[in-house]
């Protein structure tokens, strides 16, 4: 035996009059809760450090800077565009009309919103939603990158075109049907690209094949679709139709 696990089996049976089972799941260990502890305060450092940022000039108009909401453990992390006029009153991504859709998908795939991470490219509301400008997505995105890094999920899903072209680093004009149904490889995680639910609301056609994204998402979550990051980085993977693999 370890000398960790020694310790921990002494610490158990001084915590407990019984003769201490060793608990094999790695979540449930105090070990781990420690771990726990550490990634959720250190996204709190991150957070605390991105509230006070005026790395762009949308510093000088939002109402709230939206760090991102979510388990800090998440298997999965939605990363859409930017904080609408909602987000920026909340302080919180995806709470408007587009984010309570979100909020029923997530719900569709068996999941709480609570239960996953959900964040934006950009962590400032541009005026009037426009796009972000290259020069605001390239002073936030080592805010994105940091919360990626910390939460470690392991399925990413892009929501939409301007998300995708930011984290895949990819030329503006391409079109998000060619995104679909593909695995990226976003540092070695796989990320899938969908539409935004902004556009599942004009466009409610677009729905169905955004529910197929997310079985597939679903499929990579429960291990049923195993994804190698070892093959051609950034390149599509694998075809929907094919059904992985
Ligand atoms: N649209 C986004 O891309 N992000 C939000 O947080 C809200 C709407």
């Amino acid at each position: 035996m370890s000398d960790l696990r020694a310790d921990l089996v002494n610490y158990l049976r001084q915590l407990s009059e019984e003769e201490p089972v060793l608990i094999l799941d790695r979540s449930l260990s105090p070990l781990n809760l420690t771990e726990n502890d550490r990634r959720r305060d250190e996204l709190k450092e991150l957070e605390l450090k991105v509230s006070t940022c005026t790395r762009c000039e949308l510093a000088a108009t939002r109402l709230n800077v939206v760090f991102g909401v979510g388990d800090p453990h998440a298997r999965l992390m939605f990363i859409g565009e930017a904080p609408g006029a909602d987000e920026d009153r909340q302080g919180e991504p995806f709470v408007g009309r587009a984010g309570k859709l979100l909020t029923k998908m997530i719900r569709a795939m068996k999941m709480q919103r609570s239960e996953v991470y959900i964040a934006n490219i950009l962590k400032c509301r541009p005026p009037g939603n426009r796009d972000p400008r290259p020069e605001e997505a390239a002073a936030c995105l080592p805010y994105l990158k940091g919360q990626i890094d910390l939460i470690k999920p392991h399925v990413i899903v892009a929501l939409g075109k301007v998300a995708a072209v930011k984290l895949l680093n990819i030329q503006a004009n391409v079109s998000l049907k060619s995104l679909r149904g593909r695995v990226f490889n976003y540092d070695t995680r796989p990320l899938i690209v969908t539409y935004h639910p902004a556009a599942l609301l004009r466009s409610p056609g677009f729905k169905l094949p955004a529910w197929e994204d997310m079985q597939f998402v679903m499929k990579l979550l429960s291990g049923d679709i195993k994804w190698q990051p070892d093959r051609e980085a950034g390149y599509p993977q694998m075809d929907f139709a094919a059904g992985g693999g």
